[in-house]
């Protein structure tokens, strides 16, 4: 008998456009009759194994699976589990996979969730792997200018803070350039600018039009999005490039004396200072929102990879 393929979701491209819309359907759906959904994965596991720290995404995940009926194991740090004696991710998802009937893993090295695809009989979801991509976030975003703006073409994306590190800004890019009409206005420091391949390969092979700048106000009036990013410490080879940089933006009220009406200001969180907490109150801040329908969307990939109708 041939072997069943399974679906993993380990970078956005792994979804066509047409299934990026499916779920964002069901999301949407999902949120206008929570009760219709709250049995279909019933009997299901979803393991959650993250080698490195998470609130929204972990938690996320978690209440997606929790909402759908279905149940949740799994490890919040490496220093909780088998990893921590020296056990490899190979090992470690070959033997979850036989625990659960879906996996979402973060790993603090890129590509570790592909390696891990080779050792599951489990569909495997990237919740985030190093620098590189972040999926998931990029759907709850996709989800969240859908909600907000309607829409996915003719819109000017303003892309702020650590670009070189930051792998939502990375899945973002890759995910919304496959519509029409998309301008960037990249934002950063010199130093964390938009890695080189993510120009070649998404922004210059299809021809998006982009601007970098180091200011933050230059090009806040063109905005309709503007997607601010926390300075990545994590990944910083040094703590004094990290200090020198990390409040380089601070998004406030009086910087945004300029943007439009319907700006909608997006970050994935957490944030650190880079938006003042004057900002929460404008009708623009979308990103708390935007955190709520990570549950929504996660449900519908979940249901989608487990293939339930
Ligand atoms: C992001 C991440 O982990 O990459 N957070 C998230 O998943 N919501 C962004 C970040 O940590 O800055």
């Amino acid at each position: 008998m041939e072997k069943k393929k399974i679906r993993n979701l380990i970078d956005i491209k792994d979804l066509s456009v047409k299934e990026i819309d499916e779920l964002i359907k069901v999301a949407n759906d999902i949120i206008d009759n929570k009760e219709k959904y709250s049995k279909l994965c019933d009997g299901k596991i979803l393991a959650t194994l993250f080698f490195e720290p998470s609130t929204r995404t972990r938690l996320s995940f978690e209440s997606a699976m929790m909402r759908l009926g279905g149940k949740v194991l799994g490890f919040s740090e490496s220093s909780s589990s088998s990893v921590s004696k020296g056990e490899s991710v190979a090992d470690t998802i070959a033997v979850v996979s036989g625990y659960s009937d879906i996996i979402a893993m973060r790993h603090p090295k890129e590509g570790a969730p592909l390696v891990a695809t080779t050792k599951s009989k489990v569909p495997i979801i990237n919740a985030g792997d190093g620098g590189h991509n972040h999926p998931t976030q990029t759907l709850t975003d996709l989800l969240t200018i859908k909600r907000e703006k309607g829409k996915f073409d003719d819109l000017t994306i303003g892309l702020c803070g650590d670009l070189k590190f930051g792998r939502t800004v990375h899945s973002l890019i890759t995910a919304i350039s496959r519509y029409k009409n998309i301008k960037f206005i990249l934002i950063s420091p010199e130093e964390l600018k938009l890695p080189e391949y993510v120009k070649e390969e998404i922004l210059d092979k299809n021809n998006i039009e982009y601007i970098e700048t180091k200011d933050i106000e230059e090009y806040i009036d063109k905005l309709d999005i503007l997607y601010m990013t926390r300075v990545q410490k994590e990944r910083f080879f040094n703590e004094a490039d990290y200090i020198r940089l990390k409040d380089y933006y601070i998004l406030n009220k009086e910087k945004l004396k300029n943007a439009k009406k319907d700006l909608c200001i997006m970050h994935p969180l957490p944030r650190v200072n880079e938006i003042h907490t004057d900002v929460d109150d404008d009708d623009r801040a979308c990103y708390f929102k935007q955190a709520e329908y990570g549950v929504y969307i996660r449900m519908a990939l979940i249901l989608k990879l487990l293939e339930v109708k």
